[in-house]
């Protein structure tokens, strides 16, 4: 089995994207007769054949439900998932297994925080704190959550070059905000948030904060006692794993105090009729059968991503984004929504006269998929005005040669409509 985790080792060098593309078989692929540009990141990535073949393995020969039986396959599933719980608080640099719970996803992570956290701990005339660039998972369960309990949302408003306005933000925190959720990273447009000034900030309120962090895993090196958040959550798809898994990292301290999400299976100690006794964590919040074979195969993702480095990785990014940046700039009539100094690999743009969807549709004729739409963050839209976006995002196994397509497409675009 060709598996680079076991191989590789990161190095200061540069990524060698020729030889990381070889392990991902999809790229391979051609769409209506062109080689696939894949520009679709920040949707969800693609796995490596190492990460296929690691599920592949699982079901072939370990499959087993776990944390209920005493035969072999069992106690070696549960072994397997529980080191993935291991690699992935490792990689965090959380502080304990405990802290690592595994969910469906990034959704499933905020509305378990929402619910477990919010409605214990909120009440009535509270404040939670969002920024304006929110995708809809960060905002519908605070909203959900405000409505129950008689909360109030306040968003943080962002400035045009699409960065939070951190004036304003010290001025909106109070003794009234019990709750701060914030992305690392913009889905939309790409922004870095500096989530480290702005959780101090929080901190000297005694506020619990929470990051979403689907953005920004998969993209930079994560270390959870630097950051210093109470929650952050993220999922497996758009890191080089499967989907239908994430993760919940969450301070032991708070996660103790909470009350379970789901009941079931697995997160009780004893059940009679009368009175449930609660499992301990991270047990108590993974009700039922987990993802088992997608949390294996976001472990065998993490050792892959870290035989490459994050920050080799982020380094990569930059120079794509800088690059694009540059050749999109220079095409008259399209204007770059999202401007921060601080940006992932994302880049948001309009054409004059062209619905992003129309040009979703021509760039997959020249086989580049990007997304097109409001991103899940229709707030973020409207502060600029649009109704929609055409978004590249990149990864690490983009090329300067992807952008080239991309930019080439856009002139074919153009010569259509123009
Ligand atoms: N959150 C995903 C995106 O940004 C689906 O496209």
């Amino acid at each position: 089995m060709n598996d680079p985790t076991i191989f590789r080792k990161p190095n200061n060098r540069k990524l060698d994207v020729s030889e990381i593309r070889k392990d991902f078989p999809i790229l391979q692929t051609s769409v209506k007769g062109n080689p696939l540009v894949y520009l679709d990141n920040a949707a969800s990535s693609h796995m490596p054949q190492c990460v296929i073949d690691r599920i592949s393995e699982y079901h072939l020969s370990e499959h087993s439900n776990i944390h209920r039986a005493v035969h072999k396959l069992s106690e070696e599933a549960t072994a397997k998932f529980e080191e993935s719980r291991t690699i992935v608080k490792e990689f965090l640099n959380a502080r304990d297994e405990k802290e690592i719970i595994f969910t469906r996803g990034t959704t499933g992570g905020i509305n378990l925080v929402a619910k477990s956290y919010g409605e214990k701990f909120l009440r009535e005339g509270d404040e939670v704190l969002i920024s304006h660039l929110e995708h809809h998972s960060n905002i519908v369960p605070w909203q959900m959550l405000c409505q129950k309990v008689g909360a109030e949302l306040k968003v943080i408003p962002v400035t045009q070059e699409g960065e939070v306005d951190l004036e304003e933000y010290k001025s909106m925190l109070s003794t009234k905000t019990k709750f701060l959720s914030l992305t690392h990273v913009s889905n939309a447009l790409g922004t870095v948030l500096p989530i480290k000034t702005m959780i101090k900030e929080a901190r000297s309120y005694g506020i619990p904060v929470l990051v979403d962090g689907a953005q920004g895993v998969p993209h930079m090196t994560i270390d959870l006692r630097d950051i210093d958040c109470d929650f952050y959550v993220f999922s497996g798809h758009k890191m080089c794993g499967p989907s239908g898994v994430g993760v919940l990292y969450g301070k032991e301290e708070l996660l103790n105090k909470m009350d379970p999400y789901e009941g079931g299976g697995d997160m009780i100690l004893s059940v009679t009729f009368e009175k449930t006794l609660y499992n301990k964590i991270p047990y108590k919040f993974e009700a039922g059968t987990p993802p088992i074979a997608q949390a294996i195969g976001l472990g065998r993702a993490v050792n892959y991503l870290q035989s490459i480095g994050l920050n080799q990785i982020n380094q990569h990014e930059k120079e794509l984004l800088a690059y694009a940046t540059k050749r999109l700039d220079e095409i008259s009539g399209l204007t770059i929504i999202g401007r921060s100094k601080h940006k992932a690999g994302v880049i948001s743009f309009v054409m004059d006269g062209v619905h992003p969807h129309d040009v979703g549709t021509l760039l997959n004729d020249k086989g580049v998929a990007v997304r097109t739409g409001h991103h899940c963050a229709q707030p973020t839209m409207q502060r600029f005005g649009v109704p929609a976006t055409t978004r590249a995002s990149f990864y690490l196994y983009n090329t300067i040669s992807d952008i080239d397509q991309l930019i080439n497409g856009i002139h074919s675009i153009k010569k259509i409509f123009d």
